[in-house]
């Protein structure tokens, strides 16, 4: 059986950099057109996709700004026609001391990582139910499971994206559309070995199974897999890819 047909499109936020940025060409290299959003045009991820022999639109918006959602949802739907598959990636992950966080940061990080989540996911599904399938990941982090200090608004958006995959599998689940989420580990990409301190990487590396620091293709694999024809029957599910810090 084929994995994945061509000329489903995938929208992909986050993907000028880091995970979207793998997702996005993985997603292009399995046959599937790209909408890429983030808060800047993403050219470098556009040129991945088309080297993989695909096509991207590119749609800067900020994901924190319900009003820009909206028109986002708007125009990526009126330039494909209807988005088949959904990966919530971006993130809004500022580190700082639990008593400094102010309510207006906190708002913001439950805006980017959850809210634009789910009114996205809102947006898109119609479309979805009418074609009988679709796929949504979103992004959560095994970090939550073991939270490390200084994330606290971060962990809990995260968790809260759990609470929304699990409810959207359960309402979208007899539409041929699933919902999952995936939870990195500790992953090597460009803004976590720039913000994420050096004794973060030793606790994380010695709580896993495998004894090594995640790189982004470690992801690219099980994202691939969760957006496929061939997971039709899994949904509500969190795939830990972590290197066995969190044990099913
Ligand atoms: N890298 C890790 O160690 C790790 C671990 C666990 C979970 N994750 C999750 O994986 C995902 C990707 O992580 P990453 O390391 O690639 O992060 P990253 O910071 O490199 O990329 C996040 C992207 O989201 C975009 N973004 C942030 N705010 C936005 C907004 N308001 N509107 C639109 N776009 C916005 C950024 O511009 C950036 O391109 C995130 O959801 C993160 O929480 C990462």
């Amino acid at each position: 059986m084929k994995r994945h047909s061509t000329n489903r499109v995938a929208l992909v936020t986050g993907a000028a950099r880091g995970l979207g940025q793998v997702f996005a060409e993985r997603l292009a290299q399995d046959g599937c057109k790209l909408v890429l959003v983030d808060l800047g045009p993403c050219e470098q991820t556009r040129g991945l996709v088309e080297r993989a022999g695909s096509s991207a639109w590119d749609i800067p918006c900020d994901l924190a700004d319900g009003d820009a959602v909206e028109r986002l949802i708007g125009q990526a739907t009126a330039a494909t026609g209807g988005i088949d598959i959904l990966v919530n990636n971006a993130a809004f992950q500022p580190m700082m001391a639990w008593h400094e966080l102010k309510a207006a940061t906190l708002r913001r990080i439950l805006a980017v990582n959850t809210e634009a989540s789910f009114l996205l996911a809102q947006g898109f599904a119609p479309k979805m139910i009418e074609r009988g399938w679709g796929r949504i990941v979103n992004l959560a982090s095994s970090s939550a499971w073991a939270p490390p200090p200084g994330f606290t608004g971060y962990i809990a958006s995260k968790m809260a994206n759990i609470g929304l995959m699990r409810s959207l599998a359960l309402e979208l689940g007899d539409q041929g559309i699933t919902v999952n989420a995936i939870a990195p580990g500790l992953t090597r990409t460009e803004a976590a070995a720039r913000d994420v301190p050096d004794f973060i990487w030793e606790r994380v590396k010695g709580q896993q199974l495998i004894h090594r620091v995640g790189e982004p293709r470690d992801l690219v694999g099980a994202m691939s897999f969760l957006c496929s024809d061939d997971a039709a029957f899994i949904t509500g599910q969190t795939l830990h890819v972590d290197g066995g810090a969190v044990l099913g």
